[in-house]
């Protein structure tokens, strides 16, 4: 299947590891343009050029903390002086603390909700104008199985990824008309420094495995691949959807 992602240019926000990386990697292998960003330099340098060995094309990089109001718009500035629009957005930023409610504070809360809405509503209201101009876009969220089953320890990621994914779901009635489609993906626990780090502070975890249908934690590269097809033009027809890429954790009917 011909993906038509040749040219397309992505900008795939926290890439340089986990998932976003394996993302950027996908869409790169397909021909895309791909644009990667994440807050550690050398850490970003060094994935654009893995990306390249592997892909043909150059790999913009472009570092800061999408979390950081003056950061993402530098970011957000520096994408626009590169390329005239984006035609694939892919939302995404490391994880928030994991921990139950009487563990967090009201700084934990205010820190999240900048890390997983606000940065999202940036990125989507920069790079839309563009995207309506051509009548073309792709804008892909990437949340978490959290928003359909609450994750034990995790209240932060339950309660406001779930506002993400009202956030996507009203774009996509507000955008369809432009032919801009807006989709959701879940990951489940999948093989990344983030789930290492979770199963560090909390050994419960990694006895999630035996929660999962396929009885074994994902690879960014299954992650990747579910993402890729819907930032392609054969996914045209699908928008307003979430995605889960979780083995099957996800108990329900629909
Ligand atoms: N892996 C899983 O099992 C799983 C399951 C459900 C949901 N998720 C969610 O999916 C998202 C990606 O997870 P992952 O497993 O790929 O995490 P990861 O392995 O920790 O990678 C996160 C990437 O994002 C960058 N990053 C983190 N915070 C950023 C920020 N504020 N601004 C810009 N870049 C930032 C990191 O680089 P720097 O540190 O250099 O910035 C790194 O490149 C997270 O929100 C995570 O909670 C993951």
């Amino acid at each position: 299947m011909d993906l038509g992602l040749k040219n397309k240019v992505a900008f795939i926000a926290a890439s340089s590891d986990g998932l976003g990386k394996a993302v950027a990697l996908e869409l790169a292998k397909e021909g895309a343009t791909v644009i990667i960003n994440g807050r550690n330099k050398a850490k970003l340098i060094q994935t654009k050029h893995s990306i390249e060995k592997v892909a043909k094309g150059n790999v913009l990089a472009i570092s800061g903390d999408l979390a950081n109001k003056e950061e993402r718009t530098s970011v957000i500035e520096s994408i626009l002086s590169h390329y005239d629009k984006v035609d694939i957005l892919v939302t995404n930023t490391g994880g928030p603390p994991s921990g139950k409610f009487e563990d967090l504070s009201m700084d934990d809360w205010d820190n999240t909700y900048k890390l997983l809405l606000a940065s999202t509503v940036s990125l989507v209201k920069s790079i839309i104008p563009g995207m309506k101009q051509q009548q073309w876009g792709r804008i892909i969220a990437i949340t978490s199985q959290a928003v359909k089953q609450p994750v034990d320890n995790l209240i932060l990621s339950n309660s406001v990824r779930a506002s993400v994914v009202g956030l996507m779901k009203t774009l996509a009635s507000e955008l369809g008309e432009y032919n801009i489609t807006v989709n959701n993906v879940m990951p489940g626990y999948t093989k990344t420094n983030r789930l290492l780090s979770l199963i560090e502070n909390n050994p419960s975890f990694a006895t999630a495995v035996n929660e999962i249908p396929l009885k074994r934690f994902g690879n960014p590269e299954e992650f990747a691949a579910a993402v890729t097809f819907l930032a392609s033009e054969r996914a045209s027809y699908i928008t307003g959807t979430s995605l889960a890429v979780d083995g099957g954790w996800i108990k329900h009917i629909l």
